[in-house]
Order: structure tokens, then sequence, then C-alpha cells
């Protein structure tokens, strides 16, 4: 057995709505995720929930329940958003799961035998919002801080607080040795500037459990519970642990014992991408391989930073009523549309901009003209003139079918997803214009060119199947479509596959359906 590509999401806030931004970075991951699966990876995908902390123990309060009772109800509608969006994940992790908080526990306990972990006084300032000390450089010039912390008081607690500033130079080090350990290079470039300028500070771990009861107890001072945000970066180290995995479980000797058969045992760590965005990069890139390192555990190979969406040029805001409602678009417009256009419109890194014109513009050109009047009309034109029968291969479109396919091989390597559909899009194009060059409908009118016949349309047919296997980590659900319109009973889930000349001579295929089909609006 060999260790799996694993690959994780964020865990959102499960007090939060689910919203266009944690659509967006599950849709990312699940691209990578099913990219890996298409170059014949085994891959370990994970997504889930946080569920620790204040604002989850106040918003459990306000509505009478117990914070597990109202985690639990939460958990049931983001798992229905989960499967909503087609992802394929392969475990989803609830901070509030005894899997999780052993793993937390043992890793704590740890620390604090390697003499990582003091007790001392604090006196701060604390966002009761994002449940954060903040420093003196958050401070605006007037002196205030800035609204997006929200309420910010001065707290004095005895605390525990993790040596993190050791380890200052093992990570600039690290860092320059691993170039690609925080990707895009502006975030790389913005996380060591950052370690360069200033001295770490040690991290506070510990809420005391008086003034914050829902929370992971520490092992060897239950006065206090953990805070969330160690308790939830641990998260991508627990699951590994609950499944077995030799890396976690030998790190955790003597402090953790895995439930899980030895047999059933997974080789996931270290993780390969961490998928997150812009705002959490210091937790990721700082805090979390700190973390590990003092626990004597690898650091994840890859924190994959995307940006953050607006819509309309503005901050997204409920309050405003200034949302995207993934749920709502995709009832209406179907689930790859949804998928296709957060996955087109925006690379991996910059910010985003949603714009329901953008977005139907989109529909309209490249998946109703664009992919499904390909598909659409290949095999119409096969039906009508060929009873649907595949003719004998012909390689006429085969040189761009094999140079798209190298460059999607690449760019699913490199988690490129954008420029992997530019390049499809590319083909589709080709071979959209390739019926208007060559003219079918003519072409069936004359008999002395009913082998030109049979060429062409060999070309449509096997572009849509090869075009199908291209799209199916991006458009799952699209892919599998065009591959049952094509008469195959196997699944478009295997990159190599897409080689020219798949489809066999004397196959029928089946009846076209519409795809996407055109709206008025
Ligand atoms: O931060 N556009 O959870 P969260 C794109 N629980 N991405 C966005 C976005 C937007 N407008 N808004 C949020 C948390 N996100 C913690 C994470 S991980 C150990 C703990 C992204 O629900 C955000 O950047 O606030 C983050 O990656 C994810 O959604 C979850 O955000
Ligand atoms: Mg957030």
């Amino acid at each position: 057995m060999s260790k799996r590509f694993y690959i994780t999401t964020a865990i959102d806030y499960v007090n939060g709505q689910p919203h266009l931004g944690h659509a967006y970075e599950k849709i990312v991951a699940d691209v990578i995720a099913r990219g890996r699966r298409s170059l014949g990876q085994e891959v370990f995908f994970l997504t889930g929930l946080d569920e620790h902390g204040q604002k989850v123990q106040q918003a459990a309060q306000s509505e009478g329940k117990a914070p597990q009772v109202y985690c639990d109800e939460l958990a049931r509608q983001w798992m229905a958003f989960v499967q909503k969006l087609c992802i394929s994940n392969d475990d989803f992790v609830r901070t509030t799961q005894a899997r999780h908080k052993s793993v937390v526990q043992a890793l704590l306990q740890k620390l604090y035998d390697r003499g990582e972990l003091y007790k001392a006084p604090y006196r701060g300032w604390y966002s009761w919002k994002e449940e954060t000390f903040l420093t003196e450089k958050d401070r605006r010039p007037d002196g205030t801080f800035d609204p997006v912390w929200g309420e910010v008081t001065e707290l004095v607690e005895d605390n525990w607080y993790f040596r993190m500033s050791r380890y200052q130079s093992w990570l600039i080090d690290y860092m320059e040795a691993h170039p690609e350990f925080v990707h895009p290079p502006s975030r790389r470039n913005e996380v060591l500037s950052f370690l360069r300028s200033q001295p770490l500070e040690d991290l506070c771990i510990s809420r005391p459990a008086a003034r914050l009861s829902w929370g992971i107890p520490l092992p060897f001072d239950p006065d206090y519970v953990n805070y969330v945000w160690f308790d939830a970066l641990t998260n991508y180290f627990s699951i590994p642990a609950a499944w077995g995995d030799p890396a976690a479980l030998s790190a955790l000797q003597g402090y953790y014992a895995s439930e899980s058969s030895p047999k059933a045992a997974l080789e996931l760590w270290p993780a390969d991408i961490h998928v997150i965005g812009k705002d959490i990069v210091r937790f990721h890139a700082i805090y979390w391989p700190i973390m590990l390192h003092a626990a004597g555990i690898e650091p994840p190979r890859q924190i994959l930073v995307h940006g953050w969406w607006q819509k309309d040029g503005q901050k997204m805001s409920k309050t405003t009523g200034n949302v995207v409602d993934p749920v709502a678009v995709i009832d209406e417009w179907g689930v790859d549309a949804f998928r296709y256009y957060v996955l087109r419109e925006l690379d991996i890194g910059p910010d985003g901009n949603w714009t329901d014109a953008g977005f139907r513009a989109r529909y309209s050109a490249e998946l109703a003209n664009g992919l499904g009047n390909l598909v659409h009309r290949s095999l119409s034109m096969l039906q009508r003139y060929r009873q649907g029968v595949v003719p004998s291969v012909h390689h006429e479109l085969a040189p761009e079918a094999e140079r798209t396919a190298e460059e999607v091989r690449s760019c699913l390597q490199q988690s490129r997803l954008q420029p992997a559909l530019i390049a499809i899009w590319s083909l589709i194009t080709r071979a959209n214009q390739y019926v208007d060059h060559t003219a079918p409908f003519k072409l069936a009118k004359d008999p002395a060119q009913a082998t030109r016949l049979d060429q062409v349309l060999y070309n449509l047919v096997e572009t849509v199947r090869v075009v199908a296997v291209l799209l199916w980590p991006f458009l799952p659900t699209t892919a599998s479509r065009i591959y049952a319109q094509l008469g195959l009973e196997t699944e478009p889930h295997r990159l190599t596959t897409a080689r020219w000349g798949g489809l066999p001579p004397g196959h029928k295929v089946g009846a076209p359906q519409v795809l996407f089909p055109r709206k008025e609006h």
C-alpha cells in the first residue's frame, strides 16, 4: 500500500450560512481530488465543520438549545449542501466527534510533555467575533480596532501558551527550502515577509472553562478548554489518525490508540494540499506547521490559497441582501453550470466577482452554444446520416484532441483549473468550427461524399467523447451524461481513456438530449 493523495478544505464554522465562498472552496478541492483520481492516483478528500468556540456556544444558548443539539441540526444542512455541490469527499469531519477530540488531547499532552506549553497571565484586547486576541498591530492609526473585529474588550486571565516563537527561524528556513509550501507565490511572499519583519509571539492555546465551556478540555488542566483554532487545525491530522494512518500513529505513540483495524489503515499524512481562503493564511502557514513540527510531525506539503468572491463588486452580506445563494442557482441552472462558472471565472488566487449577467453570458455562450451544441449536433447527425453507428476511425482532429489532453493532464497535476477549462473550450470551439467548415449537411446530400461524411462524423463524436473524459473532474454529471448519450456503459473518469480512437467503429450511440437548455431572460 502507498500513501494516498490527501486533500482538505477549511472546515466551516457550523453556525455560519453556507455561501458562495464555501461552495467555491469545496468545488476547487473536489476538482483537484477528482483530477488526481482521473490521473490514476488514490485520493482521500476531507471536508467538514468547525463546531467549538464562543460563537457556537452563544448561538446555541440564544436558541435555548444544548450546543451539541444545535450543532447536530446545522450539520445536517451542511452535509446536504456538500451533496448538492456533487462533492466527492471521502470523509466528513466534525470537531465535536470523539475521534477528533481524542487526537487533539493526545497532541496537547505530547506538546506539554515536551515542554512546549507554559502557563502565564495574559492581558490583552480580545475580539469576541473572531475569537482571537488582537495585538497593537491590529490597531488603526486612531487607536481603535477595525469594525471587522466586532466588539473588542480588554481581558486579563491566566492561560496556556504554546512556544511558537522558538520556531520562527525554522519556519523561515523551511519555507525557503520548500517554495511550493504556500501557493500562489504572492501569498508565500506575504507570509515570508511577515515572518522576517517581526518576532513571532507565543500562541495562547487555552480559554478558561469558566468563560467558555464549549471546547475540548486540556488533558493536563481541566479548568481550561483548547483555543478553537488549535482544535480546528488539528482536524487535518485527527482524521488520518482515526483511519489508522501509520505516520499519525507513530507520531502519537503512547498518547493515542486508534480504533481502526490495522487492515483498514490508510496512509495519508502528510497532507498534500490544504485548500483555504486568503483570510486564514496565517493560521495555516504559520501556526499549523509549527504546531506539527514541535510535536515531531512533518508539515503538510502545500497550503493552496484562493481569493474571495464578491457580488457586483461588493462584499457579500446577508444584511444588505447582497448574496449569491448557491442552492438557488443550482436549482435553477444545474450543478454543473454553477461549478463551471466559478471555476472558469476565477483562477485560484485572485479575488473574484460574481455577476448574474456574467453567469448568464457564460452559460449561454460556453455551455449551451459551445459544449451543449457540439454534443447535440454531433450525435444528431450521426443518428440522422448513419443510424447512430460509429464509422471507421479517422484522425483529422486527433492532434488537437491529444494536445488538449496533454495540457489538461499537466494542469491537473499542478492544480491549474481555469487554464484546463480554457484548453478544453478551445477544443470545443475548434470542433464547432470544424462542423461549419466541413458542412456535413451538404456532404450528406452528395452520395459521392459518403466517405468524407464518415470521416467528419467520426472526428466529431470522438472529440465529444474525449471532451467528456477531460471534463469529468470539473463537470462530473455532464461528463457522465455525455458518455450515456454516446451509449457507453463505462464512466469517463480516467484520463488515459482520452486517447484518440476510443470509440469503436460499429458501436451504436444513443439519442442526443439537451445538456444545457437555452433560457430566455
Ligand atoms: O474560517 N469567498 O471558517 P469559515 C471565498 N472555521 N471564500 C470564502 C469567502 C468568500 N467570500 N468567505 C469565506 C473558518 N470563505 C474556520 C476555518 S480551518 C482549520 C478553520 C472561505 O466558515 C474562507 O476563506 O469562516 C475559509 O477558507 C472557508 O470559506 C471557511 O470559512
Ligand atoms: Mg470566516
